[in-house]
């Protein structure tokens, strides 16, 4: 909600979001990963959008351990700071998406709540939310950033899926199971999922 008055936001650019869209011949979508930490999300992300680039699709990464550097970084993990987070980053790939642009924005948004938050400002046309799955105990195991040790030790509070929630996603448009499929695997399941949507009709 704004809080500030006098505010009169321009609607209509010099160029239509279809214009934009045929210039750069590619729908503008968001592509919404979740998942717990270590369950591959950035991993993922890059590569999508290598091999999106490679093929000329011209794209829009957002990482949540970056956002968090930036324009979040005055945000924790306490569930209003996630949603708020979760809220500003939506709000950010909006504006990409509208502009054309393929936007990948890879962020655990643990919650329903907070996912169906990020489809509302984003719009359901446009949210493609892929679930990026693996078990905590598999997470666990790959501790690529030493963040589950230190989680299981007490040493970071509000850690996913250990003391703050992670709710599996009921619906999405796609799951990739990275606890059972190498990553070109899940690489090219994930780019013969989005091609069909990408691809200006
Ligand atoms: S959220 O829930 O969507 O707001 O989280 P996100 O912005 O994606 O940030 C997740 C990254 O923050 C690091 N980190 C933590 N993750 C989970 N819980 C706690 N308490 C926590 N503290 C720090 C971690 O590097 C996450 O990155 P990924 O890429 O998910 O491993």
């Amino acid at each position: 909600m704004s809080e500030a008055t006098n505010i009169h936001p321009i609607f209509n650019s010099l160029l239509s979001r279809e214009k934009k869209e045929e210039l750069l011949k590619q729908n503008g979508i968001v592509l919404w990963m979740t998942g717990l930490s270590g369950s591959g999300k950035s991993t993922l992300a890059r590569a999508l959008e290598f091999a999106l680039n490679d093929l000329g699709y011209f794209t829009m990464l957002l990482d949540g351990d970056n956002l968090r550097t930036g324009v979040n970084s005055n945000l924790g993990f306490s569930e209003e700071d996630r949603m708020e987070n979760v809220r500003r980053s939506a709000e950010v790939s909006k504006l990409f998406a509208s502009a054309g642009i393929v936007t990948i924005c890879s962020l655990i948004s643990p919650t329903e709540e907070i996912r169906e938050a990020a489809q509302d400002i984003i719009g359901k046309e446009d949210f493609y939310q892929v679930h990026i799955d693996c078990p905590f105990e598999v997470c666990a195991e790959r501790d690529v950033k030493g963040l589950y040790k230190k989680a299981l030790a007490g040493e970071i509070k509000n850690f996913t899926g250990l003391d703050s929630p992670f709710d599996i996603p009921a619906n999405p448009f796609v799951r990739i199971p990275t606890d059972k499929q190498s990553l070109e695997e899940s690489l090219k399941q994930l780019v013969e999922a989005v091609l069909p949507v990408i691809k200006l009709s």
